[in-house]
């Protein structure tokens, strides 16, 4: 018999299309399920600091927010308790918190707690667990980089917004015979730029974990010119390598301006540059990621029933499993350059710039 009889979520790190879908889904199962009491901590661990600002969650406030964008709960990515940061005396301090941080959770009446985060948020959650927190965690990025899952939830909807720009820009490309550079997030994994890219029909796509020089890419350019393709769309993931011939370029530019730059001086092309930035992570998730929120959701509050504690949930394959959260920070999932993925475009002529 589960001893649980009240949980705590929260929301850690950048926000993701699906968090409001995992709430939902884990208040609704924790409620009608299980019956137990479900109370919300607002900005991460940041909500334990100040129990005052938590507040219950009831099948009443979890309605209508299956399609919003966003997390009700509030969430930053700065609220580490082990390194909280404050200002005394108009000095900057650090202090770990998190013996605090759980007496509050007690104080609270909170049997077990769900964190859903990225690798950040996870390693706050593996150090509590150790601590003696009854956590488990749910894996959440757009960037789709973290190696416990397949997939996490908010990558589709980024990718479905990437996607639709690269196709809002062909056309414009191709009525100005410009070279296009899109700018996509993804931080230090290029899976955004490999979909949208992919799914936009780029013809050059720029990854981390694939080095490229400008003049391939020009020299490409120039063969796409050579058989009357006038336009080039060049999707460029923010975490690439710069290569040697840009390190001289000033920085503080978003690369894909230092990219677009670099070709506009090499081919002698008219170049333009958009960098999507934050509507990656905004507007209303996409059914898949509104699915797979919900399945994860509904995952965490069952892991908890069942007392597996210091885990995480994922998605292998078609299906929700567990695993030890000790196992899962701390490694990201890149691209397989070698990957059928890359095979995949290299055969349809996409250029990498290698
Ligand atoms: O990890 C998600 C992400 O959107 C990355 O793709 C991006 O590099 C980063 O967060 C941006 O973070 P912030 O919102 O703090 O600028």
């Amino acid at each position: 018999m589960s001893e649980i009889r009240c949980i705590g979520i929260g929301t850690g790190g950048g926000d993701a299309p699906g968090l409001n879908a995992v709430i939902r889904a884990a208040v609704k199962s924790a409620i009608l399920k299980y019956h137990w009491k479900v109370i919300g901590i607002p900005d991460g661990f940041d909500g334990l600091i100040w129990p005052e600002k938590t507040f219950e969650l009831t099948l009443k406030s979890v309605s209508g927010i299956l399609p919003r964008g966003g997390t009700i709960l509030g969430t930053t990515n700065r609220g580490n308790p082990f390194q909280y940061k404050s200002s005394q005396n108009g000095q900057e301090c650090v202090r770990d918190i998190s013996d605090q941080v759980i007496s509050n959770a007690k104080k609270l009446g909170m049997d077990a707690i769900i964190t859903v985060g990225g690798d950040g948020s996870q390693k706050i959650a593996l150090e509590l667990f150790q601590k003696g927190m009854k956590i488990v965690a749910v894996p959440k990025t757009i960037d789709n980089d973290l190696c416990a899952t397949d997939v996490t939830f908010g990558f589709d909807t980024a990718v479905t917004t990437a996607t639709d720009a690269v196709d809002k820009i062909h056309t414009t490309a191709e009525s100005h015979h410009r070279v296009m550079v899109i700018e996509v997030m993804g931080r230090d994994a290029g899976w955004i730029a490999l979909h949208a890219g992919i799914a936009g029909g780029a013809h050059v796509i720029l990854i981390p974990e694939i080095s490229f020089t400008v003049q391939n890419i020009c020299d490409y350019v120039r063969r796409r010119d050579g058989y009357g393709k006038r336009f080039t769309i060049v999707v460029v993931a923010e975490g690439i390598t710069l290569p040697l011939e840009m390190k001289h370029m000033v920085r503080g530019l978003p690369v894909g301006n230092m990219v677009g730059d670099a070709i506009a001086l090499l081919s002698r092309k008219e170049v333009r540059v958009s960098v999507l930035g934050h509507i990656q992570r905004g507007g209303s998730p996409t059914p898949y990621d509104r699915v797979l929120a919900t399945r994860f959701g509904v995952a965490a509050v069952d892991l908890i029933a069942a007392g597996g504690f210091g885990k995480t949930v994922c998605l292998k394959g078609e299906h929700i499993r567990a695993v030890d959260i000790a196992d899962a920070v701390g490694q990201m999932k890149g691209i397989d350059p070698h990957g059928e993925l890359v095979e995949a475009a290299r055969a349809i002529g996409i250029c990498f710039g290698d």
